[in-house]
């Protein structure tokens, strides 16, 4: 059994697709400022996309964007279900598209040298780690193996850093007013201190309640990151907050 994918995700995203459409329009927003899209319509090279599901909050429109996009993901219908949602939209704009069912993490030196060039996208899988290993040492050891390993690539990743159960109901596709693009933090003490200041605003925000699950992503981004932060309401009372991320180190 899968525990960050798999048939009940694919039909939990599907049927809330309308009380994400915030969530996925921040992510869109992110997406599009990564830094080295050269020009709106120009296509930049190739992305490899690692956790990438069927790329439920992921626009084709900014897929498009690319020569060349390839998926991974160790669930076996997010590749066919990744070519059915932006298959068509791929073909049009000429970018091609390959999906494959692979443990992309474990492998990821391979793949790296594999594509020397490629953008990488680390799509909402890191703060699901620790749903993989049966222990928390285990999940944080990875996480930090993973971002080592990326050291000198261009990479970016949209990940949980908490979630937890909230007062109020989500509203629909109300957005919650999110921090978008801070300045980066100089180093790791002034990173840490604005995650602090991040966390205070979104409990308040979201009305957060009881203890929420810390999802070991604290260290993901070198200081220097412009971090987004962004409200995923991923049941009616119960939200995670994501941040998301370019590094080039
Ligand atoms: C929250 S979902 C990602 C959602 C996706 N980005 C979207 O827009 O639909 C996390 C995904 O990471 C995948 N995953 C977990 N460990 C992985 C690994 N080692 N390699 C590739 N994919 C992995 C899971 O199977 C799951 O589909």
């Amino acid at each position: 059994m899968n525990p960050s994918g798999g048939l009940f995700w694919h039909l939990h995203a599907w049927r809330c697709k309308s009380q994400w459409t915030a969530t996925c329009a921040d992510i869109a927003l992110w997406l599009g400022q990564m830094p080295w899209a050269q020009h709106e319509s120009a296509q930049t090279e190739e992305l490899l996309i690692l956790g990438a599901s069927a790329g439920w909050m992921v626009p084709s429109a900014w897929l498009q964007r690319f020569r060349s996009v390839t998926t991974f993901d160790v669930d076996r219908w997010a590749a066919p279900l990744f070519q059915r949602r932006h298959g068509a939209a791929l073909r049009a704009s000429g970018t091609a598209l390959r999906c494959h069912t692979h443990d992309a993490l474990a492998d990821l030196p391979a793949l790296l040298s594999a594509h020397p060039r490629a953008v990488v996208l680390l799509d909402n899988v890191l703060g699901q780690l620790r749903f993989h290993h049966a222990s928390v040492e285990a999940a944080a050891g990875q996480i930090q193996q993973i971002t080592r390993g990326l050291h000198g690539r261009r990479w970016g990743s949209v990940h949980d850093a908490f979630s937890g159960r909230t007062q109020r109901r989500a509203a629909g596709s109300a957005t919650v007013p999110m921090l978008h693009s801070p300045q980066a933090a100089k180093d790791k003490a002034a990173q840490t201190e604005r995650r602090a200041v991040a966390l205070a605003h979104f409990s308040n925000q979201l009305g957060a309640q009881g203890e929420w699950l810390d999802h070991l992503t604290d260290g993901v981004f070198p200081a220097g990151t412009v971090v987004h932060h962004i409200a995923w309401p991923y049941r009616p009372r119960y939200c995670h907050w994501l941040q998301a991320g370019w590094v080039k180190e």
